[in-house]
């Protein structure tokens, strides 16, 4: 069941997606947050920042665990998921960093990797709440299409359509890793709750098709629909096909 917050534009999916894990850490100090990064969560972030600066919110019980990285980047390299989420959100508020977690992405031991972050998942006693954006191909992390629903962590060959969606963020194409580690569908499906966003219309295909078409691997996203708690802040424009 997947519950529908619509907004004007990007600012106010931002807000009101802000708000919901404000709620999530007020009412519950300790809770433990499954992160994500891509352009979508930026605003978000800001907003969590300023509530931060204003007073309002407290991280210092708060812990993290995102649901990606690359395999193959340091944590310094400016396309790191570490570099995004601690120069977004992090580095500004009171979250203490022993206690967010990512894939290693210069562990290129890959078994050995997937099978260290799938524990580390599994030694926070459940995710409360897991912020998810979802590409145009339908992945969630990053569990590309396919014939199956990958369970747990594991090593992921990143699509045509992903490398050539994320090369803007690099000097070329051919420098996208071709490679990544991500949560399975099944650790994203245990959170208690899942909150996903959407801006724009190159994702209103997608958005179509996770809410309408049938749930199978080839859109990852649509498996969501068999989860209780789930909800959509997509704006106008990402909603446009429905
Ligand atoms: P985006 O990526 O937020 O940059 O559109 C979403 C995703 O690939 O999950």
């Amino acid at each position: 069941m997947i519950q529908i917050i619509r907004t004007k534009d990007y600012e106010e999916m931002s807000r009101k997606a802000a708000n919901i894990i404000a709620a999530q850490i007020t009412l519950k100090k300790n809770s433990v947050l499954g992160l994500a990064t891509g352009s979508t969560p930026v605003g978000l972030y800001r907003c969590l920042v300023e509530g931060y600066n204003k007073g309002d919110l407290d991280f210092s019980q708060v812990r993290s665990v995102n649901l990606d990285e690359y395999q193959g980047l340091s944590r310094e390299h400016d396309q790191s998921y570490f570099y995004f989420m601690n120069d977004n959100l992090f580095k500004h508020v009171n979250i203490d960093t022993a206690e967010t977690y990512l894939p290693d992405g210069t562990n290129m031991d890959a078994e050995g990797e997937c099978s260290r972050y799938h524990e580390v998942i599994a030694s926070m006693g459940g995710v409360d709440l897991q912020l998810l954006g979802i590409g145009n191909n339908g992945h969630i992390g990053f569990n590309e299409p396919d014939d199956y629903f990958p369970e747990n962590t594991h090593c992921v060959r990143l699509t045509d359509s992903t490398i050539q969606a994320n090369a803007r963020f690099f000097a070329s194409e051919a420098e996208v890793p071709r490679y990544a580690y991500t949560m399975g569908i099944g650790e994203i499906m245990a959170a208690r709750r899942i909150l996903i966003l959407a801006s724009g219309k190159a994702k209103a295909p997608i958005i179509k098709e996770m809410l309408t078409g049938p749930v199978r691997p080839q859109v990852p996203a649509s498996i969501l629909r068999f989860h209780k708690k789930v909800t959509l802040v997509a704006d106008e424009e990402a909603l446009s096909l429905l």
